[in-house]
């Protein structure tokens, strides 16, 4: 027998439905499409959804980004159901880390410190020291020693704008964010030409040949901010498109323009999007709750040696929060 469908008109209210009677929460990244940002309980970068996911008292956790995030989620809550609405929701950084190789690269290194950015296997959480995302990398690498060795992965991209920040000379994974890695240098020198007013912002996850024409650099959320910060202004956003739904929400009188990516000469359109946080749809995930699959399982000793570097990460950040909340109060 054919499964019923709701009507796409009754999709949200259906998805309402089943949040409230399996106790859910539907945690969501900004580049997800523009309806799962608005009916998601928490928007956020991977910084604040692994924030919230620690913090969550629901049952179920329906985490609408990719897979890697949701294995933070289900590692941080190993007794919760995760639900993911599409399973094939990878990530380029993710997937140029195998983890055998990862293991050799170590063992060549043994004096130095491994620093993984979230945007990796579970497998490479399990064999990282820190694990940092790209709002509180910097200050993560600032509190060790300056003498300390560090390999950096998988992004070589965001590891070579950290080496430059921190003055260090971190060794680097040789990965990259297939997004932000193609953005085009000759569409965005077009586009500053028509707009010279315009505040260029950009995510470190770019080559560093786009960082250099960037006013103000930062994790989504920071860019987030400085639009709010600067209203009524205009801005290139260097960064994947599903980010400028919050922009233009949140700064409604503020003019965005998307950099275009160098695929197509800069004419395709939807190239600075991210393929993978796109699988992500409402049928999907009405789907995914209705039937409570796909879900997200991991091997429970792996869940234990990825949590370290996890718990690491979350107990520096909130550290390094509350110094500089009382260092503002202070002043
Ligand atoms: P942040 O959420 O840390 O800004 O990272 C962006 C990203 O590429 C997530 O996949
Ligand atoms: Fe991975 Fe880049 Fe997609 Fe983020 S935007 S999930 S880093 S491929």
């Amino acid at each position: 027998m054919s499964q019923r469908y709701p009507n796409p008109a009754n999709l949200e209210s259906e998805i309402l439905r089943l949040k409230r009677e399996m106790n859910a929460v539907i945690l969501a990244h900004y580049y997800q499409e523009d309806d799962i940002q608005d009916i998601a309980d928490i928007i956020g970068d991977s910084l604040e959804l692994a924030r919230k996911a620690s913090e969550t008292t629901a049952d179920v956790i329906v985490f609408c980004g990719v897979k890697f995030m949701a294995e933070g989620a289900k590692i941080l809550n190993p007794s919760k159901t995760v639900l993911l609405p599409d399973m094939a929701a990878g990530c380029s950084l993710e997937s140029s880390c195998p983890p055998d190789r990862f293991r050799a690269f170590r063992a060549a290194h043994p004096d130095h410190l491994a620093i993984s950015y979230i945007n990796c296997s579970a497998a490479i959480k399990a064999q990282t020291d820190i694990i940092v995302t790209s709002s509180n990398a910097e200050a993560i690498i600032q509190s060790l020693p300056q003498e300390q060795k560090i390999i950096f992965a998988p992004d070589r991209f965001l590891g070579g704008y950290l080496n430059k920040k921190t003055g260090r000379d971190m060794l680097l994974w040789d990965g990259s964010c297939m997004v932000h890695e193609r953005f085009s240098e000759k569409e965005l020198v077009k586009l500053k030409t028509r707009h010279p007013n315009a505040h260029v912002i950009a995510h470190p996850e770019c080559p560093e040949s786009l960082l250099n024409y960037a006013d103000y650099i930062g994790a989504t959320s920071g860019l987030l901010r400085f639009a709010e910060q600067h209203p009524g202004e205009e801005f290139i956003v260097l960064t994947e498109a599903g980010i400028l739904h919050q922009m233009k929400k949140r700064s409604p009188g503020s003019i965005f323009y998307p950099c275009p990516s160098a695929l197509d000469g800069g004419a395709c359109v939807g190239c600075n999007t991210c393929e993978y946080m796109k699988l992500n749809t409402m049928e999907k995930l009405y789907r995914c709750m209705r039937d409570r699959t796909p879900e997200l399982i991991l091997p429970p000793e792996l869940m234990v040696a990825a949590r370290r570097p996890l718990d690491r990460m979350l107990t520096m950040s909130a550290h390094m929060q509350s110094t500089a909340i009382a260092q503002a109060s202070n002043a």
